[in-house]
């Protein structure tokens, strides 16, 4: 099925940034997509057009009830002038999960992915091609209904928006410290903690916050019902090299079902590691470093691919992981997955996907 998406092109181009330069989802490219929802006529008029401000009511329900989800996947430019999409099609089905935990109507995966081909190809000239570059895609919905009652909405916009970014940390590819939460939690089981919704990333200001201001780059979350068990680290999933195995908690309902988490677990199986999906105690994380066997520790995410994590300060006592420095299978990972997404190393699981239309 072909989907008419109409286009507004931009009488205006803006001055491109130098994306080693500026922070990350800083800069907007010309375009963006649009698609408007109500209770009649379901999905409709799917748009590109000029990047501009919206104009919301005030009692817009994304305001009050936070009934609203995101995705991010990033599109690169390769060596020869292609275009590269990692995985769409997984960012698309976990919007619709998303949407479904959030009781905001199912959209379109075809046309998703339609919308934001023909999105990148508008404003392909916005893809930067330098090392470690690329053009991140925010896909989200909010609810626009003006209704205060609680209840889901009866109107939405579903939008795409673009922007060129560089690494997620200005330093590159660099262990980061990470303080371990006891006090405030992220998400608990039967919450929505696995859907990509605002109030997540919310949640997790505060301790942030306190984290940053001790001098550490991110917190690792524990669980929110025993306090124990480890959930996420920052806005990335988390995996843990014990001995010769990797271990990275389960999907237990409270943790984001992460594309590069899926990927790095594809990925190590088919280079013989084993990985195991379990729960997995800060204690035993401790005790493990006390017996020599906490070789590597690494958070995954499409932002900032693979992030090594060289230290850990749990109630005041600290671990630093690996000698503080980025361990061998994280680079591994970094540099085959990297290499995969900007079309330098063969794809032999067939995750990307070329947009066709690209002038080199
Ligand atoms: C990611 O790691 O890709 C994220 O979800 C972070 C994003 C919220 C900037």
């Amino acid at each position: 099925m072909t989907y008419s998406i109409s286009i507004e092109l931009a009488t205006e181009k803006k001055t491109k940034p130098d994306v080693s330069k500026i922070s990350f989802g800083s800069s907007f490219t010309d375009h963006m997509f649009i698609l408007d929802y109500d209770g009649d006529r379901g999905w409709h008029s799917p748009r590109i057009v000029p990047y501009q401000p919206i104009t919301l009511d005030p009692a817009a329900k994304v305001f009050h009830y936070g009934q609203t989800i995101f995705e991010g996947l990033k599109a690169y430019r390769t060596e020869d002038g292609r275009l590269l999409l990692f995985r769409p099609d997984q960012n698309l089905k976990r919007l619709n999960r998303s949407n479904e935990r959030m009781s905001i109507p199912d959209i379109d995966e075809e046309l998703a992915l339609e919308a934001l081909k023909q999105l990148v190809l508008v404003d392909q000239d916005w893809v930067p091609s330098a090392e470690g570059t690329s053009l991140y895609i925010r896909p989200f919905v909010i609810a626009t209904e003006p209704l205060l009652g609680v209840a889901p909405s009866q109107q939405y916009k579903f939008m795409i928006i673009l922007s060129p970014v560089g690494s997620y940390y200005a330093e590159g590819i660099h262990p980061v410290r990470i303080h371990v939460e006891s006090r405030y939690v992220r998400a608990v089981a039967g919450g929505v903690g696995e859907a990509k919704t605002a109030g997540n990333y919310a949640a997790g200001l505060k301790a942030q916050e306190k984290a940053t201001e001790e001098g550490y780059s991110q917190v690792l979350w524990l669980d929110g019902v025993h306090r124990k068990y480890i959930e996420e680290v920052g806005s990335m999933n988390v995996f843990f090299k014990l001995g010769d195995k990797i271990v990275t908690p389960e999907l237990n309902g409270s943790i984001l079902a992460g594309i590069t988490r899926a990927s790095v677990i594809q990925m190590l199986e088919s280079w013989g590691v084993e990985v195991v999906q379990r729960r997995i105690s800060i204690e035993e994380l401790f005790e493990a470093h006390d017996r020599g066997e906490l070789i590597e520790a690494f958070g995954t995410g499409t932002a900032a691919v693979i992030s090594p994590v060289g230290e850990l300060n749990w109630q005041g006592r600290k671990i630093v992981i690996g000698g503080g420095q980025t361990g061998e299978l994280s680079s591994r990972l970094y540099n085959e997955l990297t290499g995969i997404q900007r079309g330098e190393r063969p794809d032999p699981f067939g995750w990307v996907v070329e947009l066709k239309g690209a002038e080199a």
